[in-house]
């Protein structure tokens, strides 16, 4: 396919864009508040359950403008048309990328090479349906007759994160009798301290990993496998009743000794960070019933269309991803934090990271030359209101703006007395404060009203004053159900996928983690050799010997 190459510094909406912040640079999102009653109507849209409201930005009709242009003169129409029509927009890996295909809801066929990929995800995800009843209605048995009480998911990145984050976000819809459980580290301990008192009779083993050779999941699921066979009276045969693969690799699949009616299969053009949607989901399904997973996979249906179908103007991922081109490219800012307001969302931020800075950490445009304009954020956060008492007074008083997003279900699962109007009330207050700031004369007034010297004024005035003007937006859901959780993921893929396209860069494939998984190979033979010649910088080396010294002491 021919990728469209177009540096969106060229184009004349960058430039105008450009001429726009100047000119708003010199007021406050608050001035623009003050001149329009009907801001928040202007700039903010419903979808379903779900309204977005970015009015608290540096905004205005003319500079909204220039970045629908942007996008426009970007070929931001063919670029979304290519992903959902299978065209290879992965460009350095070959591949066409279509996680949308996953969650398909219509009867319309996806092609891949000519192929309609739908009646394989179909049979992929009938076969997950059936596993999953199994495994929730104690049909499926351990090799000793007895039922499955904990399910241990074995990945890491996109094979761990996405399910960790929707069974952490949906655990409101769990079943009482299962246990899910997720490891990803090397580390040990991580393995270790799962595993620790649980029953391997009544545990089961997913190995979740899209190659089947990342050294992390192999590393673990070697691990469990001989936890099992040294805890049970199993042999190799019994294996297949308590360990089950989903992956791309069925060959590898096999080596292991996960025979083909273990394995869900998944495809290559389905990314680690969107694999969530895939045979990757399992652990969904199982944890929260096949019916809620589909529930999911409606929501981003849903989303998927309305990215797709609607004028960018009412698009709330074109806004977003233009959004982030603002704050980055012409306001200079460097990282984004992301703040959920529901306890249920806490690793919703973890999973963001991974989908966003993987996909847009990139220098190299699609020519294959360095950019000359900033691409992906930083993205950060935990939930709120933890993060009030962490970091946001780095947000309100620091040196530098830090937009932030907002997310807060209207109604929680969880009534207890009035907390959920407690935590509304800090999430808006926040956003509000975040904005308005608190100029000198108010602070001066609430100083002199509590009868401080002139003094004791001058000292501490400056402390207390806050500049505000820092952006925000706030996404209100009904509840957090299902459905309202695979749009807003949906909402966050397809942002990052705009913010991709308008840089010019390919936001789906992640060479950059190479390097450091080769050289891991290398020290990782060093380590084991009794004299390894080594040839890295002298901190490296040092390192390494000083290791080896202090392990053997
Ligand atoms: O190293 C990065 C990465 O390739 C991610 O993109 C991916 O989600 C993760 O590793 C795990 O890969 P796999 O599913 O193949 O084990």
């Amino acid at each position: 396919m021919k990728i469209i190459m177009i540096n969106p510094t060229s184009l004349s909406a960058w430039k105008i864009t450009g001429e726009n912040y100047l000119r708003l640079s010199k007021l406050k999102i608050k001035d623009l508040f003050d001149a329009d009653a009907n801001r928040f109507d202007r700039f903010s849209i419903r979808l379903g359950d779900i309204l977005f409201d970015y009015s608290k930005n540096l905004i205005d009709e003319n500079s909204l403008k220039s970045l629908l242009d942007l996008a426009k003169q970007s070929g931001l129409d063919n670029r979304i048309e290519d992903m959902f029509g299978g065209s290879e927009i992965n460009f350095t890996e070959k591949r066409a990328v279509l996680h949308t295909a996953l969650r398909n809801k219509s009867k319309n066929p996806v092609f891949v090479d000519g192929k309609d990929i739908m009646p394989a995800i179909i049979a992929v995800q009938e076969k997950m349906k059936s596993f999953s009843q199994n495994i929730r209605n104690g049909n499926w048995k351990g090799f000793t007759g007895d039922t499955i009480t904990d399910v241990v998911n074995i990945g890491i990145g996109g094979s761990d994160l996405g399910p960790a984050m929707v069974c952490s976000a949906l655990k409101h819809f769990s079943s009482q009798n299962i246990n899910i459980h997720f490891v990803s580290n090397v580390d040990g301990t991580d393995l270790a301290e799962t595993i620790k008192g649980l029953n391997p009779n009544q545990t089961l083993f997913i190995i979740a990993s899209k190659t089947f050779t990342t050294l992390e999941t192999l590393t673990n699921a070697i691990s469990a496998k001989d936890w099992f066979l040294s805890n049970t009276d199993a042999d190799q045969k019994d294996l297949k009743h308590h360990f089950v693969a989903l992956s791309t690799n069925k060959s590898a699949c096999a080596e292991f000794g996960i025979p083909e009616e273990n394995m869900f299969e998944f495809w290559d053009w389905v990314g680690g960070r969107y694999s969530l949607w895939s045979a990757i989901g399992l652990s969904i399904a199982i944890y929260v019933g096949y019916d809620n997973y589909n529930r999911l996979l409606e929501g981003a249906y849903a989303v998927d269309m309305h990215f797709k179908d609607t004028p960018f103007e009412r698009n709330i991922p074109v806004l977003m991803g233009l959004l982030g081109i603002w704050y980055y490219n012409f306001m200079g800012l460097r990282t984004h934090a992301i703040i959920p307001y529901d306890q249920y969302l806490a690793r919703f931020p973890e999973f963001l990271q991974q989908l966003d800075m993987e996909s847009n950490g990139k220098y190299i445009d699609s020519s294959g030359n360095q950019v000359q304009y900033s691409t992906g954020a930083v993205v950060w956060g935990t939930a709120g209101t933890n993060a009030q008492h962490s970091f946001f007074q780095l947000i309100h008083q620091g040196t530098q703006k830090i937009p932030v997003d907002f997310i807060v279900p209207c109604t929680s699962h969880n009534n207890i007395s009035d907390h959920h109007s407690k935590l509304i009330a800090n999430c808006l207050a926040q956003s509000e404060a975040l904005m308005t700031g608190k100029g000198k004369e108010l602070v001066l007034w609430e100083l002199k009203k509590a009868g401080l010297s002139e003094k004791e004024i001058a000292d501490i005035l400056p402390h207390k004053v806050f500049n505000g003007n820092i952006p925000s937006n706030t996404f209100l859901i009904r509840k957090i159900s299902p459905a309202n959780l695979g749009a807003l993921i949906a909402i966050y893929e397809h942002k990052v996928f705009v913010e991709g396209v308008i840089w010019n860069i390919n936001s789906f494939d992640q060479w950059g983690v190479e390097l450091g998984k080769q050289l891991a190979g290398k020290i990782l033979r060093e380590l084991s050799d009794d004299n390894p010649i080594l040839t890295h910088d002298s901190s490296t080396n040092g390192l390494i010997k000083y290791f080896k010294n202090c392990k053997n002491a």
